[in-house]
């Protein structure tokens, strides 16, 4: 089945330098907002620290000191002083958390806003043939999905990760200046928990990618399906096409539970080995505290360390697969941003202002794939106000024909002359002003008629006339007579008598020629 699918999933690695770097010119415009939210990161990681520290203190020095030289009174008056730094500290380490998220979110949110409007622009700019080739449904992932994958590396991924080793770090010193002897026993426990956490990340990329191609087959298959449900419904397709429906949702299920199944098993794994460490230093440590080389303070602040240490690793499978999921989605996204439009106006385009209409074809010679002719040595020439017609049969080349006039796509060979100047020699956007079309098959964007009409050209002024034509052939199918209402959807209800005037009828456009 998975040949009937096209698959475009890139499977990346989880780091790629080169898209890093990619990446990392996007943050360039909030470079400040992220070195604040570095610093506080980094304060994070460290008042974290403070804590487990603070209470093995509380312990040694009131609730069980060595030797007794405070009286009760001050015993109190200190575990008060070190009850409320450490309220304190907590209370900053919040503060500090929630203002470190908040930066994040608002850059992340902001790189996500430039992506999109970078790539939508993009879009706009890329020539015909580059649609012909890439269905609808993946660029609009490549617009949202991806960009979403992005936004939760910013937040949630990248920058974390930075958090989770500084975290690790710090306490293994701290573990190590504690006491050596302990935290060499306790760290007995690493070895096996190191390769079982790189057993499950290899095992969890490999299920997580393929849940990805799961999921893209399933949104190909939906897409389809909705966008052919005339003719499914036509040829009674429903069972057979819910029965195929059906095993790639099972397939995907599947997948989901295994990826369920592992992520329990990995938490499981470093749950017990966590265990192991707490009762390798309860026995080791609790030994030391016996013939008086550790402080139960210490001991206290130790076991609290040890707890904290397994956190981050224990998060780090799920970082892995958003740090992975985030990088193959910037390479599809970058992938179309390096798209180039193929047709590109010229370095020095012929003025083209007081057209008369005249259209020529010289020789054309054109193909939408390379080697397929669709026009074969086509001339003809057409004088200004003379009426023509194509008539041809299907597939013959009427609607790639008109589509050359306003150059939606190049000619192989020949040359295709507006007024004697070869189109390719004008602005794209100069030649497509004077191009009236109205299309066989009407696209009608979402808004009213009257904005339909008017195509966002405020200029047109005659277009409560040719509302009212619209509203009285519309009238029959309930479209109403209120024009500035929005359109139903989908625009099929909609008669095509009305809908072709929509299409920016020749006499509205601004005074086309051709
Ligand atoms: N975007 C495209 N990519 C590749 N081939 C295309 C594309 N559009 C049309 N063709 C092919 O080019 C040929 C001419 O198609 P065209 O749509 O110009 O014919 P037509 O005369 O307008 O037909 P109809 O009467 O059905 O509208 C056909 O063989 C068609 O399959
Ligand atoms: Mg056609």
């Amino acid at each position: 089945m998975a040949t009937f699918f096209q698959e475009d999933e890139i499977l990346g690695k989880a780091y790629d330098a080169r898209i890093m770097r990619r990446l990392l010119t996007y943050v360039r415009p909030y470079i400040r907002l992220t070195i604040v939210a570095l610093v506080f990161l980094i304060l994070v990681s460290l008042v974290d620290l403070v804590g487990p520290a603070l209470i093995g203190y509380g312990i040694d020095h009131y609730i069980a000191p060595k030797t007794q030289t405070l009286s009760e009174t001050q015993r109190s008056i200190g575990l008060l002083e070190v009850a409320s730094i450490y309220l304190l500290v907590l209370i900053a380490g919040l503060i500090l958390r929630y203002l470190h998220v908040l930066l994040l979110s608002i850059i992340g949110q902001r790189i996500m806003l430039d992506m999109r409007s970078q790539m939508f622009d993009h879009l706009q700019r890329l020539s015909l043939s580059y649609f012909d080739h890439n269905p609808v449904g993946r660029l609009m992932t490549r617009l949202t999905n991806d960009i979403d994958a992005l936004n939760e590396m910013f937040t949630s991924g990248a920058i974390s990760i930075l958090g989770d080793v500084l975290t690790i770090l710090g306490i293994t010193i701290l573990l190590l200046v504690i006491n050596w002897q302990l935290a060499l026993v306790t760290f007995v426990v690493l070895p096996p928990l190191f390769w079982i956490a790189s057993y499950f990340r290899v095992a969890m990329r490999d299920n997580f990618r393929a849940i990805r191609v799961r999921l893209a087959r399933i949104n190909a298959y939906i897409a389809e399906n909705i966008g052919g449900m005339y003719i499914v419904q036509l040829f009674n397709r429903e069972q057979r096409n819910f029965e195929r429906f059906d095993d790639l949702n099972r397939d995907y299920l599947h997948q989901t539970v295994r990826s369920i199944l592992y992520f329990i098993s990995f938490s499981s794994i470093t749950n017990f080995l966590s265990a192991v460490a707490v009762a390798l230093i309860i026995w080791y440590g609790g030994g030391r505290v016996l013939v008086s080389a550790l402080t139960i303070g210490a001991l206290v602040a130790y076991l609290q360390y040890v707890d904290r240490f397994f956190l981050p690793v224990r998060d780090l499978a799920e970082k892995y697969n958003i740090l992975q999921s985030a990088m193959a989605s910037s390479e599809r996204i970058f992938k179309v941003l390096d798209e180039p439009a193929t047709i590109q106006d010229p370095s020095e385009p012929e003025v083209f202002g007081n057209v008369q209409g005249e259209i020529e074809f010289r020789d054309v010679w054109f193909a939408y794939n390379p080697g397929d002719w669709v026009l074969k040595g086509i001339s003809f020439k057409i004088r200004p106000g003379e009426r023509v017609a194509f008539v041809g049969a299907t597939g013959a080349g009427k609607t790639s024909l008109i589509s050359l006039i306003s150059r939606f796509y190049d000619i192989q060979k020949g040359a295709i002359l507006v007024d004697g100047v070869d189109v390719r020699d004008v602005r794209q956007n100069d030649l497509r002003k004077h191009v009236g079309a109205v299309l066989q098959d009407p696209f009608i964007f979402s808004g009213t008629i009257a904005s339909n009409i008017r195509l966002h050209e405020e200029h047109i002024s005659d277009v409560i006339n040719t509302m009212r034509k619209c509203a009285n052939a519309a009238q029959d199918f309930q479209l109403g007579k209120n024009n500035c209402s929005p359109l139903p959807e989908p625009s099929r209800s909609i008669p095509k008598s009305c809908l072709s005037w929509t299409k920016q009828p020749p006499a509205l456009t601004p005074k086309p020629k051709c």
